[in-house]
């Protein structure tokens, strides 16, 4: 099976919860990058990962999502779960919670047990804010921590460039350090994504992901990706998630390809998805 990257299209980070989360708003959104899980039905739980950075075991969370499962369905069966990593780690494109989303949609599914959504989304949650999103298909207008979701149908009518330069963000570390924008006037997140398709200089004007100014202070190499983004003939540039991801929206594969080999020079990770892509 293949667990699709997500891109956040705006970010907003509300305000700080009594269980030291925080209330966000994003849309999530797929892209052509995904890794490859295999399942094979075993008499214990296992985690194999073609990525050396990428931890094997029990604290993949792939074994924890397996684990849990197991749990609640108070069964013995095991499994064999091996991961081709391709989505880059600590990057902000949810690589452990979509490889976490395919093993709680599948195994049951392997195991031949019944699990009914609303659990599974309970389940999900405790894995991770962003993993409930991955459980379905298609984008999603995110609040709550990530978990409340509306799904729609969203195709994106440019070239998606993404870069991951070699800087690892850990997430926790952007929470703890982010300004929340309790009390700023709503956005209409998931009406400037529509409208922006159209016209991105409403994506320019109206987008933002609240973790740039703090990720950019300690990261100015993940700026400068931006920058050379939008210098490079961008609609449109943004951070994903807490970084260090960064994306741009191309109307001309041409300069995509361009800013893509400058990117390359510097030693970043990129990626190309085509317009209208929509994971198969
Ligand atoms: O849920 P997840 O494991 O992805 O969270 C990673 C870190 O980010 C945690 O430290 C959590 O406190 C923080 N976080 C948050 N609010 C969210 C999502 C994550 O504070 N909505």
């Amino acid at each position: 099976m293949r667990a699709y990257a997500k891109i956040n299209l705006g970010l907003l980070v509300l305000d700080k919860r009594p269980d030291g989360y925080h209330n966000i708003e994003t849309v999530f959104h797929r892209i052509d990058l995904y890794d490859d899980i295999e399942l094979e039905h075993a008499l214990t739980i296992s985690v194999t990962c073609s990525d050396p950075n990428t931890p094997s075991g029990e604290a993949n969370i792939c074994y924890k999502a397996a684990k849990l499962l197991q749990q609640h369905l108070g069964i013995h069966d095991g499994v064999t779960i091996s991961i081709r990593k391709n989505i880059p780690v600590g990057a902000g494109l949810g690589g452990g919670s979509a490889d976490a989303g395919v093993v709680l949609r599948e195994l049951p599914r392997l195991w031949k047990k019944r699990i009914d959504d609303s659990t599974l989304r309970k389940l999900a949650l405790q894995l991770g804010s962003d993993v409930p999103y991955f459980l379905s298909a298609g984008s999603a207008l995110a609040k709550g921590r990530g978990e409340v979701l509306e799904y729609f149908k969203l195709h994106i009518p440019f070239t998606i460039l993404l870069c991951t330069p070699n800087i690892h963000v850990s997430t926790a570390w952007a929470y703890q350090n982010v300004k929340p924008n309790k009390g700023s006037r709503p956005i209409d997140l998931k009406g400037i994504v529509l409208e922006g398709l159209k016209k991105p200089v409403h994506l320019v004007n109206g987008l933002r992901n609240d973790f740039e100014p703090v990720v950019f202070k300690e990261y100015p190499e993940i700026m400068r990706v931006k920058e050379a983004m939008m210098r490079g003939g961008a609609e449109f540039a943004l951070m994903s998630g807490s970084g260090s991801s960064v994306y741009g929206f191309f109307s001309q594969r041409k300069f995509a390809d361009e800013v893509s080999s400058y990117l390359r020079s510097k030693d970043h990770h990129t990626f190309l998805t085509d317009p209208n892509f929509a994971p198969s």
